[in-house]
């Protein structure tokens, strides 16, 4: 049986002032035993989220890391081996917003998976096709290229100790979702991938959906077989929602 995860991405949002109030409203939900539930702050308020969340279940992870593991002379990049140091577990690796407004190729996000591994944090690899690619009829062609990327490179055993979200460009901030059903056809299409080399790594992963997630949409997609939880952008920052998306993970 694999545990729901629920993952906030706050993506470039917040001042120390909101990030306080988003941690406090946080701090008071009572969040289902049953899921896991991590927040993926802007690199420069991780500190202060894992200060206020230590000792909770809530856990900690980037955005982004570095393409090398360990700290060096690379002005303005984040290492793996710091936010490990720092207290994250997770980091996000090619989101759709780094791979096509900031040029992140396959090679790249490989890459940055695998310096995340190298320092034991768990990467979510994103991938997702926009939505001239859906109309093509290139879905799975597009996802499934993501995919092999990094099965190609690094080997399907990566996939034991990380997270994949599938994230349809079209519903990303954009109040879109896709139908439980069209998730679904993709989630499954994702582990059928990874079953073809290992069938005991592919029950295992979790397969988040991403787009547009609210709390509204959340139970009926958490509800097909193949996803696992979400990673939920814009309402992850009010807590209420964000806490009724993690309950209906849990239910
Ligand atoms: P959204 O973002 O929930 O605001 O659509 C999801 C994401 O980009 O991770």
């Amino acid at each position: 049986m694999r545990r729901p995860l629920v993952a906030g991405n706050w993506k470039m949002h917040g001042t120390r002032a909101s990030v306080a109030e988003l941690i406090e409203g946080l701090g008071q939900l009572a969040l289902p035993v049953s899921v896991d539930v991590a927040v993926f702050p802007s690199s420069l308020h991780i500190a202060q989220v894992i200060g206020a969340f230590e000792g909770s279940a809530i856990v900690v992870g980037a955005q982004d890391c570095a393409q090398q593991p360990q700290q060096g002379a690379l002005t303005g990049e984040v290492a793996s081996s710091q936010l490990l140091d720092i207290g994250c577990s997770l980091v996000l690796v090619g989101h759709s917003e780094r791979r096509l407004l900031l040029g992140e190729d396959d090679e790249v996000v490989c890459r940055k998976f695998a310096a995340a591994l190298h320092e034991g944090l768990t990467p979510v690899l994103c991938v997702g096709e926009t939505q001239q690619q859906r109309e093509a009829g290139n879905t799975l062609e597009v996802v499934g290229r993501q995919l092999s990327a990094v099965v190609e490179q690094l080997g399907v055993a990566v996939f034991a100790r990380a997270v994949v979200a599938y994230e349809p460009v079209w519903a990303i901030g954009t109040g879109l979702t896709a139908t439980p059903q069209q998730a679904q056809d993709v989630h499954a299409a994702i582990r059928a991938q990874l079953a073809a080399e290992d069938a005991e790594v592919a029950r295992g992963v979790r397969i988040l959906y991403g787009g547009s997630v609210k709390a509204a949409s959340a139970v009926e997609l958490f509800g097909m077989p193949d996803i696992d939880g979400g990673l939920v952008g814009g309402a992850s920052l009010n807590a209420d929602e964000f806490g009724a998306i993690c309950r209906a993970a849990g239910s």
